[in-house]
């Protein structure tokens, strides 16, 4: 019989279209767009894409708070910001809790922070040299800044994050992940090419979980939304 015409498997072959341009970005390693610098300068530009990346679940107050749903936070939990960026996030954290510290490596973000969010405290640090004793916080948070970390920076930081935590403490997080649905590759592989560096392709490749059980973390649990293109991880320091 001549050639059968194929039939087209939508899902996958549009996921295998979709490993293979996250394959080759990597290789090429182009940099972000002058959109990047720009987002990180301009506050309304950066807040507009939260707002925009936010739609699929819910609007933005959701987005924020997905990590955060049904733990048992009260005033005195005390939450490290990680990675706080000007305080988008710091913004939920300190309705929940009267003891949170927002820590991050860009002088110029915590000044904003600062005037953001008056109730928190700052510090200026890198998320891998946290400047803080050991079992400090009930909670590490960290939304959307991880996919800036290379591999090594990740280690770093998931070794730090378990120090700083008291036993029992949670480390919770929010981070761009490959999508499985076709629907939202378009958005997300934009917006990667727009405004994302390297670090964030390999993230999309990388398996957060056996990396965080790895430092010694347990009850690792990943939640998908957004057609798989957000991941939610929370997990546990041991007691
Ligand atoms: C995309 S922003 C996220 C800001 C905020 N957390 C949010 O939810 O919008 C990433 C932030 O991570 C910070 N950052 C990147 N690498 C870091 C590191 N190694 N240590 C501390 N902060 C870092 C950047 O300065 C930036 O403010």
């Amino acid at each position: 019989m001549p050639f059968a015409r194929q039939k087209w498997d939508t899902n996958s072959d549009v996921l295998e279209c979709a490993s293979i341009l996250i394959l080759f970005r990597g290789k090429i390693g182009i940099m972000a767009t002058f959109l990047r610098p720009l987002s990180y300068k301009y506050q309304w530009l950066y807040d507009t894409i939260s707002k925009l990346a936010a739609l699929p679940v819910g609007g933005e107050k959701k987005f924020r708070q997905l990590a955060l749903r049904h733990l048992n936070i009260n005033k005195d939990t005390k939450i490290l910001d990680l990675c706080c960026g000007a305080g988008q996030t710091t913004k939920f954290l300190v309705q929940y809790s009267d003891n949170v510290i927002g820590l991050d490596i860009s002088p110029h973000a915590i000044e904003k922070a600062k005037k953001n969010v008056t109730q928190a405290k700052y510090v200026v640090a890198a998320a891998q040299k946290i400047p803080f004793a050991d079992g400090e916080f009930d909670l590490v948070h960290t939304s959307v800044a991880l996919h800036e970390m290379t591999t090594v920076e990740l280690e770093e930081v998931f070794q730090e994050v378990y120090r700083v935590l008291k036993p029992g403490g949670l480390f919770t997080f929010i981070d761009l992940h490959k999508p499985h649905n076709p629907l939202f590759l378009p958005g997300i592989m934009t917006f990667m090419w727009l405004f994302e560096t390297e670090t964030a392709w390999q993230l999309l490749e990388t398996d957060l979980p056996a990396k965080l059980t790895a430092t010694g973390f347990t009850d690792v649990e990943k939640q998908l939304f957004a057609g798989g293109s957000l991941q939610v991880i929370r997990a546990r320091k041991p007691v």
